[in-house]
């Protein structure tokens, strides 16, 4: 991972303060507290290595058939490769599901903070653990399995919890307004027909959906790995290995 792309990765609104050089001639990116994060930078020689927190994100329910599972894990090495000291969370979303969203929900999502009552605490709850998660992670790696042309329930689920007025974005006359600064994401799609090409790429849903609705919250710094054509004797065979190779982080 070159040196700018390492800067982009936690911190992509530039409000840096100052640099300071060190020896080798590499230098660290001192970043304004509370705006963007880079935490425990370790050098060694002519790389760097940032010690991040990595939230790998499960949505597919086949456990050790799952191929999207396999593809994070394989996002997840990459990166722990370049950076060795960080720290991984795994959260499965099949196995521990955040609620469908209900009027329950909604009612907290929109009441304002004085008037919070302890149902309004109850509510909020999950979104704010959600949300307190996503802040507290520098990368997040989303498994998206296809299914039926859409995710799985369990990452819809997810997402409602975390998309959030006043908390994750913010609406004006102007517009919306993204409130989580400084996170990247990979997105691990898997599909069994081919989308990036072909009679399927009008139905190419999931990777527009999702870079939308994290545009919403903030987050552009989004790249997507597919294995696809999974179901396509002659295309199967090697779609893994060809999803694999091309992760670079
Ligand atoms: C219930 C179900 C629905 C699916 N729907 C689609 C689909 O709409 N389009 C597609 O290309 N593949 C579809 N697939 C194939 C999956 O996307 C493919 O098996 C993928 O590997 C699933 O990810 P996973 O292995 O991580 O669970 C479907 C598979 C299942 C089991």
């Amino acid at each position: 991972m070159s040196l700018k792309r390492q800067g982009q990765l936690q911190c992509q609104n530039f409000l840096f303060l100052k640099r300071s050089f060190l020896k080798e001639g590499i230098f660290v990116l001192m970043a304004q507290p509370g705006l963007c994060k880079l935490r425990g930078l370790a050098l060694r020689k002519n790389k760097l290595n940032i010690k991040m927190k990595i939230l790998h994100l499960i949505s597919s329910p086949q456990g050790e058939a799952s191929i999207s599972i396999k593809l994070g894990n394989a996002i997840v090495e990459k990166l722990m490769q370049a950076n060795p000291d960080s720290e991984v969370t795994v959260r499965n979303l099949t196995e521990q599901p955040y609620p469908h969203l209900q009027a329950s929900h909604i009612t907290s999502f929109f009441t304002p903070a004085e008037f919070f009552g302890p149902e309004h605490q109850e509510g909020a709850r999950l979104s704010d653990a959600a949300i307190a998660q996503v802040l507290d992670t520098d990368v997040l790696v989303i498994g998206a399995p296809m299914y039926n042309y859409g995710i799985h329930t369990s990452l819809k689920s997810w997402i409602d919890q975390v998309v959030r007025v006043q908390k994750t974005v913010s609406f004006s006359e102007s517009g919306s307004q993204g409130l989580i600064v400084g996170k990247k994401i990979y997105i691990a799609i898997t599909t069994g027909a081919v989308f990036t090409e072909g009679y399927y790429k009008q139905f190419d849903f999931i990777e527009p959906y999702l870079r939308a609705v994290f545009a919403l919250i903030g987050i552009t710094d989004v790249t997507v790995y597919r294995a696809e054509g999974l179901n396509i004797p002659g295309v199967r065979e090697t779609a893994f290995e060809k999803a694999v190779e091309s992760i670079a982080v």
